[in-house]
């Protein structure tokens, strides 16, 4: 039988470029090479599309960008060739794929654009579609959609940069509805860019004003002290997740530091909690994940305060895949081991969009 041909997709131009290197070199690792044919194309952190077809250890160190054999590539959004053209000199092919994996975290990758642009090509992929990626990079949008659907999450409030002039009311309302500290994040990062916490009105607005440097929109929370939990869902129309991991932060809260440079942090799975609170936390990320309109897979973050309540924090509908990263390792403790898990996703990909 011949191989299913999927293209792998990696780096991009969001701030999380680094992070898919590792996670796709992982993916491309573990990938089952008796059913599936890896297609690697890499984007730069400008954007730039390349077939590359090098070995996989140049994907993780980021070598692959000066390889001498990349082709520049595209995805033609037209239907009628459901590849991927490569460009040499005058010469244009088309590489024919089956699935796309976009292993791709942040902006361009995990916020429903790529998403609407593989729809547009009608080639299946991997993940949550464009509505659903896109819900739940916009933190505003999320909370919007969660609550409507009576889900506990954090109080919050939101102010464009188009609002900035009517900051001092903004901060004013803040500070009475959620009391301080705050939390203040951009609405669309990842990896906690931009997230800091305020504990008065100054530290306050100069965090506003550092988060709209990297977004147009900004986010106020009401803090919440408690343990984080985080749980891995899987599945298309009857979605399944996993027991919770608990991450045990080496910081005040778990910030880029805590998360990529310090090494400290670790993770417990599973999470050391009463099985009432697991189901009820398992519960709530299959709610969530229906409500949004997730597909494939997601992994749901929580909070559980020091008074015992089940806050959600967030959805991310493409998260780390590397080695030593949640979403994996809450799936082979499940059960699902790394290429076992990988084969599914693919799976799942042709379940909402057949061959
Ligand atoms: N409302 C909140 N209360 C307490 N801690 C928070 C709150 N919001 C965020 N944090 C802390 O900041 C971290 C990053 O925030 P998060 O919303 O997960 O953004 P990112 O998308 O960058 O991961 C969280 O993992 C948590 O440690
Ligand atoms: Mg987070």
């Amino acid at each position: 039988m011949a191989k299913t041909k999927v293209a792998v997709i990696f780096g991009g131009r969001s701030n999380e470029h680094d992070i898919s290197l590792i996670s796709a070199s992982n993916v491309i690792r573990n990938i089952d090479r008796t059913k599936y044919e890896v297609i690697p194309i890499g984007i730069t952190k400008k954007g730039r599309w390349y077939f590359y077809p090098g070995d996989v250890d140049g994907i993780q160190s980021g070598e692959w960008e000066t390889n001498t054999d990349n082709v520049p590539a595209a995805i033609l959004p037209d239907p009628l060739y459901r590849g991927i053209a490569t460009v040499n000199g005058d010469e244009i092919n088309i590489i024919k794929v089956d699935v796309v994996f976009p292993v791709l975290h942040g902006k361009y990758g995990e916020d429903g654009t790529i998403q609407g642009l593989l729809d547009m090509a009608g080639i299946p992929y991997v993940g949550c579609g464009c509505f659903a990626s896109a819900a739940c990079m916009d933190k505003n949008f999320t909370h919007k959609v969660l609550e409507y659907h009576g889900i506990r999450m954090a109080k919050s409030h939101a102010i464009r940069a188009s609002e900035l002039d009517h900051l001092d009311e903004f901060c004013e309302l803040a500070e009475k509805d959620l009391g301080y500290p705050i939390f203040v994040k951009p609405c669309s990062s990842g990896s906690s860019v931009g997230v800091n916490k305020a504990n008065n009105t100054e530290e306050l607005k100069n965090a506003i004003k550092l988060a709209f440097t990297h977004d147009r929109k900004v986010i106020v929370e009401e803090c919440i002290k408690g343990r984080e939990l985080e749980v891995a869902v899987l599945g298309g129309a009857k979605p399944f997740a996993s027991e919770p991991g608990e991450i045990i932060s080496c910081n005040d809260f778990y910030d880029y530091d805590a998360k990529y440079v310090l090494g400290a942090t670790s993770l417990k799975i599973p999470a050391d909690i009463p099985p009432e609170v697991s189901s009820k936390i398992r519960e709530t990320a299959i709610l969530a994940f229906r409500a949004i309109g997730c597909f494939g897979l997601s992994r749901v973050d929580f909070f559980l305060s020091d008074k015992g309540e089940v806050i959600l924090n967030e959805i991310n509908t493409m998260p780390g895949f590397t080695n030593i990263s949640m979403y994996p390792m809450l799936m082979d403790n499940f059960g699902i081991p790394y290429s076992e898990l990988l084969d599914k996703l693919i799976t799942l990909a042709f379940e909402r969009t057949p061959k």
